[in-house]
């Protein structure tokens, strides 16, 4: 039995609800993981109905900054597997749940935690990087407000910069690094995760992947440099949106 609670005591860590933040109101989110929770605790009929969603850009629209190919694989083979698997976890558990089968049903979580964080990193992924060269990518003209943020914060824009490429470095093998902002009162945070675990305690403002599938074909070893290079395709607009209105871009 305490095996049992512990693991819905994990579940129920998934199960989260945000406070955005608003210039003049605090608004709740509900994101994606919710939905995975429900999912695997009450066999929903919505069960492996996760999709695949298409990039916000074309595939070579991050260019000379990330190559086609890298995002072709990333978002139509990587991207797709998180999905692919998360549904089939899910179909899994609702039999296991209809057998009784607890062994399977505790066996399944690590699946559904891995593809389930897989599936919604990626999904912000996408809308946190912007074509190379679009209005998007110019904080200045973006994002005054998260910029004025980051700037009473760190002190200044290249301050807050090399403290997130430190955090991106120090990732050891793989993970995400992360802007947030936490309620009610603003705070921002550079964090970072290991392997597929998203954002569960903050709103992300934006991340960037650390796995080597995100650059290797380009930039191999190199790892300093897309760090570095990211900043060009960062999607400043979506970043401001989500820090004056939360995650309402981000429902699965
Ligand atoms: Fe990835």
């Amino acid at each position: 039995m305490a095996r049992l609670l512990s693991v819905f005591s994990i579940l129920s860590a998934l199960s989260f609800t945000v406070a955005a933040p608003s210039p003049s109101k605090l608004h709740a989110i509900t994101l994606g993981y919710r939905d995975i929770f429900e999912l695997s605790t009450h066999q929903s009929k919505r069960a492996g109905q996760f999709t695949l969603p298409p990039l916000p850009f074309a595939y070579d629209a991050l260019r000379p900054i990330i190559e086609t190919e890298i995002m072709r694989i990333h978002h139509d083979k990587h991207h797709k597997n998180y999905v692919t698997n998360l549904n089939a976890a899910l179909a899994n558990q609702t039999a296991a749940i209809e057998t009784k089968n607890i062994p399977t049903l505790v066996e399944l979580q690590e699946k559904v935690r891995f593809n389930g964080g897989g599936h919604i990193n990626h999904s912000l992924f996408w809308k946190s990087l912007a074509p190379y060269g679009s209005k998007a990518t110019d904080i200045t003209i973006s994002a005054p407000s998260l910029r004025a943020a980051i700037e009473k914060q760190w002190g200044s824009l290249p301050s807050f910069m090399n403290d997130f490429n430190n955090t991106l470095m120090n990732i050891e093998g793989s993970g995400w690094g992360w802007l947030t902002t936490t309620q009610p009162e603003g705070k921002l945070s550079i964090i970072s995760t290991k392997n597929q675990d998203p954002v569960t305690d903050a709103v992300p403002l934006f991340g960037v992947d650390m796995w080597e599938h995100a650059y290797y074909l380009q930039y191999q070893n190199n790892k300093a440099s897309y760090a570095s290079g990211i900043w060009k395709v960062i999607n400043w607009q979506g970043a401001e949106a989500r820090y004056r209105n939360g995650l309402e871009d981000l429902k699965l």
